[in-house]
Formats: C-alpha cells, structure tokens, sequence
C-alpha cells in the first residue's frame, strides 16, 4: 500500500471517483432514451419503405467503422494520459508539500522544472492523442448523420421505376435525420463507458489490496498486559526487516527498545499495534493471538504514540479526545495540563478551540508530540506503546512530560523507544535491537556489563550529554 505515494490514491478516490459521477447518473436516462428513440423511428421508416431505409444505413456503416478505429487506439492512449496525469498529481503534492525544503536547499528551478516538466508531458501526451484521432474523429462525425448518401440515388432510382412515392421519399429523409441525431448523442456516452470501467479497476486495486486479517468479533481476549514476541519475522516488500525476534514482557513493567538507527524499533512497535501483520512467528498479548482480537477490541488494550505524530484537521480538543471519544472537556483538559499542554493551547487563538490545520502543520513538532501524549492518556489504555515521543522535547518540557508520563504509564505495560538512552535506564527491562534482532536484554546495569553495542551507544550518550553542559 506504501509503494504508492498519496498523491495518487488522492487522485483516485477523490478526482477520478468524482469524475464519473455525472456519467453514471446521466448514462442511463440519456443513453436509453437517445436509442430507444432511434429504434422506433427506425422501424417506422421500414414500414414506410424498407429498401430505401436500408440503404440509409451506409452512412451508419461508415461512421461505425470511423469510431471503430477510434475505439482500437483507446487502450493504446487512454492508459498513457491516466499514468501522464498521476505523475503531474504526485509532482504537484510533492511540489507544494516539500517547498519549504526546496526553497532551504535551493532547489526551486529544479523542482519547478519537474512539475512544468510533468504538466508538459501530460498535455503533449493528451494532444498526441488528440491529433492522432483528429481525422477518423471527423470522418465519423460527417458520415453519421449523412443519410442521404445512400438514400438519395436508391430513393431516385425507386421513385424513377414507380415503386416509390415522392411524398414518401421526403417522409424518408425527414425521419432520417431524426434516427442519427439520438444515435450521436448516445455514442458520446462510449467514452465514458470505457472511461468508467477503467476508473473502477483502479478502484477494484485500490479495494483487493490486501487487509489485515482480523475477526469480526473476537475468539479470545488478552488474559493479562504481557506481550509476547515469538519468532516474529517481517519484511515490508520483500527485504526482510525483522529475522525472528523473540520478546517476553511481562505485566505492569516497564521496557524500552533501543539500537541503531533503521534497525527496526519502530517496526516492532507497529507489529503490536497492530498496524500491519507479521509474516510468520507470532504476538501474543496476554496468552491471546493478536490476529484472533478484532481490531475494535485491539484499540481498547494499546495506546500508540507514534513517531510522527499526526493531528487531524479539527480543534485541539477533538484531536486529543481522539483518545477516547466520550471524554468530557474537562478530561481533555485535565489530560493536557498533565502533559504540558494547557499552556501553549491557551495562548492558541482560539485556545482548545483553534483547528490544528493539515497534519497539524501550525504546531511545533514539540507540542504536537505533546498532544499525541495527552490523546494516549486520555485512553487509558493497559498497554501503552511510545515511540521516540520525547525526541523533540526541550528539557525543560521533557521533565514535565516525563512526569506525566510516569502517571501515564502507572500499572500498565510499556514498550517505550527512545534514542536518549538516560530516559530509559530505570526501565525495567532494555530490549537492544541491532539489524531486525534483539542482540541482548536485560537491565541497564547488566546490559552494561554483557553488551557491548549498548555499553557503546551509553557511552556517546554520556559524552554528548557532558559536552552539552560544558559550555564551550
Ligand atoms: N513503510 C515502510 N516500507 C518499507 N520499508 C520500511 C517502511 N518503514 C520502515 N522501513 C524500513 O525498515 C527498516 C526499519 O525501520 P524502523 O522504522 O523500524 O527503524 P527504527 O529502528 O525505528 O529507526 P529510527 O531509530 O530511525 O526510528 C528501515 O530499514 C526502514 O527503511
Ligand atoms: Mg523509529
């Protein structure tokens, strides 16, 4: 699903979904009515003379054979125009959600150059496709309605011979304008009949992709708050993140995953949430298949701060009562003062009221992460999961937030992820993660003594935190 960049789901489900719409409710009304309306005149004009109505219906085998040819080439161009216009989608999100990075590095040409480039290919690729249906387009459009090109010499010949009335002839002629006009209305509609079954195959990728395979309704419920990892691998695509991890946390303690950067910490935290599923191996939260939990009962046992903390584009109130959707304001607002909130929402302009904007673009990456804490405090949840969710705190609000945190976590079972390795030395177990495995467990003291990566990374630790105090 990640292999997609959002821009074009966005243009999928919204754009091109909205664009059929006019057709699918038109389609049936006009389409019927244009046909339906030919037909009879058509069946009346055989009844009047068949053998001159036959023949008016060259100019039909003409104009089919014109769109036919229309017809072939579609799949060769429609497909093109779809993937030329997803591109200018994604170059255009990328364009305007990047700017600030581009204007830092300077890289506005470059980055202008790409999207005129991609709006450049997308129109030449639309008037190709144009120019190269320009004379079948034309050539069908002139002979549809040209009844006259067989009617008039088998009309001239039958009257000539006396088998056929010039009253008649001219009844003929009248009627045959009226069968073409619907007929041209109605194949207008076969581009968009194509059109539409294009767009809902790309719907149908959309919807076959493929679920969490979750019950409906639960076949057990976790006994206790422990988590259980048992030869858990995992890979994203195919390169494998994950190769067999094993963790056993037990109840109401507190851990914490460190390890280099990119070494899967995160991955984890995402396997107990539940937010993709492992590959083989399996979690166990309290004796119970994370797969045998529905995902409604899964959001009552797990609280997760993620590493990007995202705020939907509603007020601060209801991006915290996301928690728990019952809450009164006055939890909101006990759970924000508990985090170091309150103070910064009130100087807010609208205070708990002011929207947070797109992904919470207004706030700092600080009090964003701030209010991801109080959202997962109001949910009180057994298992709390926090990844990296101090990192962009100054001290100062860190130990605010660090004692909320404590209160937070009270009674409850913690997997916190933190690269500040003072933050987690009290836990009470420290799973080191190192290339998708757990190279070692333990408490601080005894990691410190068996293991060397973390005896290692608690030593730059110490000396960037020494060089931070010791004013230069
Ligand atoms: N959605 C994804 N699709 C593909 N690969 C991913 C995805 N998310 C993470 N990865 C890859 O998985 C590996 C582990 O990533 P993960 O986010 O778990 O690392 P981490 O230990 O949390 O790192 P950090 O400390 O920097 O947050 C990385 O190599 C990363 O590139
Ligand atoms: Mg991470």
């Amino acid at each position: 699903m990640q292999e997609q960049s959002s821009g074009s789901y966005k243009n999928t489900i919204c754009e091109r979904v909205d664009s059929i719409e006019t057709t699918l409710a038109h389609i049936v009304p006009e389409f019927t009515s244009n046909i339906c309306g030919a037909i009879v005149i058509f069946i009346y004009m055989l009844t009047v003379d068949w053998r001159v109505t036959l023949w008016s219906l060259i100019a039909v085998v003409l104009g089919f054979a014109a769109f036919a040819v229309m017809m072939s080439s579609m799949p060769k161009w429609f497909p093109q125009t779809v993937v030329k216009s997803k591109i200018l989608n994604d170059t255009a999100v990328e364009y305007i959600n990047g700017i600030e990075v581009i204007k830092a590095f300077g890289q506005s040409k470059t980055s202008y150059g790409k999207f005129v480039k991609a709006a450049q290919e997308g129109a030449d690729c639309f008037i190709d496709w144009m120019r190269s249906q320009n004379f079948w387009q034309n050539f069908g459009m002139a002979s549809f309605p040209a009844t006259l090109l067989g009617m008039l010499p088998a009309g001239v010949h039958f009257m000539m011979n006396g088998s056929l009335t010039q009253a008649d002839m001219i009844l003929l002629i009248i009627l045959s304008f009226g069968v073409m006009t619907p007929l041209i209305i109605a194949f207008g509609y076969t581009d968009d009949i194509s059109m539409i079954s294009i767009i809902m195959g790309e719907v149908a990728d959309i919807m076959d992709k493929e679920d969490l395979k979750r019950p409906e309704k639960s076949k057990g419920l976790p006994a206790d708050n422990s988590i259980e990892l048992s030869d858990v691998h995992f890979a994203y695509k195919e390169k494998e993140i994950l190769h067999g991890v094993n963790m056993q946390i037990k109840p109401g303690t507190i851990n914490a995953l460190v390890g280099p950067s990119g070494s899967g910490k995160s991955t984890i935290a995402k396997l107990i949430a539940s937010l993709w599923d492992v590959n083989s191996g399996s979690i166990r939260i309290g004796n119970t298949d994370l797969r045998d939990i529905s995902l409604s009962d899964m959001g009552k046992y797990i609280a997760y701060v993620s590493q990007e903390n995202y705020l939907f584009n509603l007020s601060v109130m209801d991006n915290i009562r996301i928690g728990n959707s019952s809450a009164t304001d006055e939890e909101v607002m006990n759970a924000a003062k508990q985090c170091g909130c309150h103070d910064f929402i009130m100087q807010l302009e609208n205070g708990y009221q002011t929207i947070c904007g797109g992904a919470g673009g207004h706030l700092s990456g600080g009090e964003r992460q701030r209010i991801a804490i109080a959202r997962a405090m109001l949910k009180n949840a057994p298992i709390v999961i926090l990844d990296e969710a101090t990192s962009y705190t100054d001290p100062e609000s860190e130990a605010v937030i660090q004692s909320a945190l404590s209160r937070l976590i009270q009674g409850k079972t913690v997997l916190m992820i933190a690269h500040r390795l003072s933050t987690v030395s009290d836990c009470d177990c420290i799973y080191v993660i190192q290339d998708g495995n757990v190279a070692a467990a333990g408490t601080h003291e005894e990691l410190l003594r068996d293991c060397m990566l973390y005896k290692n990374m608690w030593n730059a630790h110490i000396s960037v935190k020494d060089n931070e105090e010791v004013p230069a």
